[in-house]
């Protein structure tokens, strides 16, 4: 009974997958000019999943989809976008309602929106982000379906799109699933909806949707332009003003036009001079502008070398939360903020866990020169033989790559945060391993895993780290392992002499507790860890850099001790309401003294 139900869903959600019209992506969409839906959406919540109008999750003929409005004595209809009450997109449900904060389900939202398109043009609806599972509907079309809480996507609607008012309505999911990315056990909250800005995009027939140029080691610029709608052989422009660079190439039969030239006289991208450059594209009609930094990044032994030079790497992690008000960050001002905490922190990196922040933090970290761990949700124990849960992994690794490939500030991807090494799972992230090495080879590629130690000694050889350039450990010695005195006693090995970064370390206090520094959750126990595992950082001569385990405190399901946690991970240098601890000071200090 229960293998033919599991094959039935399965079946019928492969049917409905291939049924569905794909979402694609656009890239570098926040230079485009467009039309917000940002603001009040309607919205109704259907945990009964009634809203199909069918008994699948497929769309029935009297679903919400259809935003018919109810008249008395007029046809029986049960749901009414028009009389229902509404959240401000962008935004998570559980942080703006109060019943909503434990919700897990599915949530329809609804707006009107009038729109004139022009002719020779094709119509986009752009979603930052919508967590987990989005099924967008204009005027009671399905235009597309997306999988994934944490990047862009776009659907095209210039053939239901009308001249004048026209309606969207979009399902989205967070519901928990084993076969999800990630799956059903994490350490943050399950914010749910329409997290980033929501958009109508215009562009013309032939139009550019991916772009990219780096700087190689031999100080040529490289980098393509990919057209859609257009015929081979079209002239694509790339234009750097401040470079006096005017360079021009046709697209090849797949619609690619390659660059690479030599510039003079440029500045190259780096922390202590993050200086961007706009670059315009251009092919027919369509023009395209980005600001973009020229770096370089490579290893070479057990060293990180930025623009040749070995750097260490002086982070933090951040969750994407945003400060004091909470819920899921997407602001301009939280980005300012979480990433103004790390400066004050003297971090020259940030490790944004552990899946892609809104785009306003890597913007923002090219502009402020910090450089950038990003990571996929791969997180825990992932349902390594699904195929279906590749599928989803590689398609937020081919989001989270198109969306940052051109931020300068990025010099890491993550496939993976502590996963148990099984064969399983390490043949599942090979396989991402694989694809970012071909959707992009110009950056390091790396994971996180849990450090493993025999009679205080570490070995890193994780059976993935000699397929990565760069090997993340996360530890807890006098945390969840040990006391905070005994972290010096640690010995670390690097057999395979790769850069090493440690992904995590820290520990819990709740702010404005005080006490000894022998009492967990008191800001002195925190300090004291910190101070102790800076002198063991000196047993690790192949340490190329650090991630503190986290820069505020952020809410998370399993944290519930009453009167400290409050359902808050309080590992936090800086509460949630924005108090720093004495930690924070204790970094501080020891990343001035590192950064001199
Ligand atoms: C883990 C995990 C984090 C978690 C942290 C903690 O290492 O990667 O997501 O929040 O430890 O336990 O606080």
């Amino acid at each position: 009974m229960r293998t033919a139900a599991v094959f039935t869903a399965l079946f019928l959600s492969t049917l409905i997958a291939l049924a569905e019209p794909h979402s694609t992506l656009l890239v570098d969409v926040d230079h485009r000019p467009a039309m917000s839906l940002d603001g009040p959406w309607h919205y109704i919540v259907d945990p009964y999943r009634g809203g199909w109008g069918s008994n699948t999750d497929e769309p029935g003929p009297h679903g919400y989809a259809a935003n018919t409005h109810y008249v008395p004595g007029g046809p029986l209809q049960e749901y009414d976008f028009a009389k229902a009450p509404v959240l401000e997109v962008p935004g998570d449900w559980n942080s703006q309602r109060e019943n909503l904060f434990y919700y897990e389900g599915l949530l329809w939202y609804q707006r009107d929106f009038t729109y004139h398109p022009k002719p020779h043009t094709h119509t986009f609806l752009h979603i930052g982000a919508a967590n987990y599972a989005a099924h967008v509907f204009v005027n009671d079309t399905l235009v597309c379906s997306h999988e994934g809480g944490f990047t862009p996507f776009d659907c095209e609607i210039s053939s239901v799109v009308k001249d004048g008012p026209n309606f969207v309505v979009i399902a989205v999911d967070n519901q928990r699933e084993v076969e999800r990315v990630p799956t059903l056990k994490s350490d943050w909250w399950n914010y749910g909806g329409l997290t980033r800005d929501v958009s109508v995009v215009e562009v013309p027939d032939t139009f550019i949707d991916d772009a990219v140029l780096h700087l190689t080691n031999t100080g040529e610029i490289e980098g393509f332009v990919h057209v859609t709608g257009g015929a081979a052989g079209a002239r694509v422009s790339v234009r750097i003003a401040d470079l006096h660079v005017d360079q021009n190439a046709v697209t090849d039969e797949h619609g690619r036009a390659k660059f690479t030239f030599h510039p003079s006289g440029l500045e190259v991208w780096s922390p202590e001079h993050p200086r961007l450059y706009k670059v315009e594209y251009a092919v027919g009609e369509d023009r395209l502008q980005d600001d973009v930094g020229f770096r370089t990044i490579e290893v070479k032994g057990d060293e990180i070398l930025l623009n040749g030079k070995s750097i260490f790497l002086r982070g933090v992690n951040i969750q994407g939360e945003a400060p004091i008000r909470g819920g899921r960050a997407y602001s301009e001002a939280d980005a300012e903020t979480l990433l103004g905490w790390a400066n004050e922190l003297h971090c020259n990196f940030v490790r944004l866990a552990h899946y892609p922040h809104d785009e306003r933090m890597t913007r923002l970290a090219d502009k402020m020169g910090i450089l950038v761990w990003s990571e996929i949700p791969v997180y825990w124990a992932i349902d390594w033989t699904n195929p279906r849960t590749l599928d989803a992994a590689k398609q937020q690794l081919h989001e989270m790559i198109r969306r940052d490939q051109d931020k300068a500030s990025v010099i890491l991807w993550s496939m993976s945060n502590e996963t148990q090494p099984k064969p399983e799972r390490t043949v599942f992230i090979k396989k991402l391993i694989t694809q970012a090495r071909e959707e992009d080879p110009t950056r390091l590629i790396t994971s996180a895993f849990v450090t493993r130690f025999h009679d205080k000694t570490a070995v890193l050889d994780d059976p993935l780290a000699a397929d990565l350039d760069v090997l993340g450990y996360n530890q807890y010695i006098g945390w969840y392992t040990d006391k905070p005195q005994a972290a010096p006693e640690y010995k670390w090995e690097d057999p395979l002499h790769k850069p090493v970064i440690m992904s995590e370390f820290g520990g819990g206090a709740k702010a404005g507790m005080h006490g000894a520094a022998t009492e967990p959750f008191t800001e002195e126990y925190e300090a004291e860890i910190y101070k102790q595992q800076f002198l063991m950082f000196k047993n690790m001569p192949f340490l190329r850099g650090l991630a503190a385990w986290v820069l505020m405190d952020f809410r998370a399901p399993t944290r519930l001790l009453p009167g400290i946690q409050d359902g808050y991970n309080r590992k936090g240098l800086v509460s949630n309401k924005g108090e720093k601890k004495q930690a924070f000071f204790v970094l501080q200090d020891y990343y001035a003294q590192k950064q001199k």
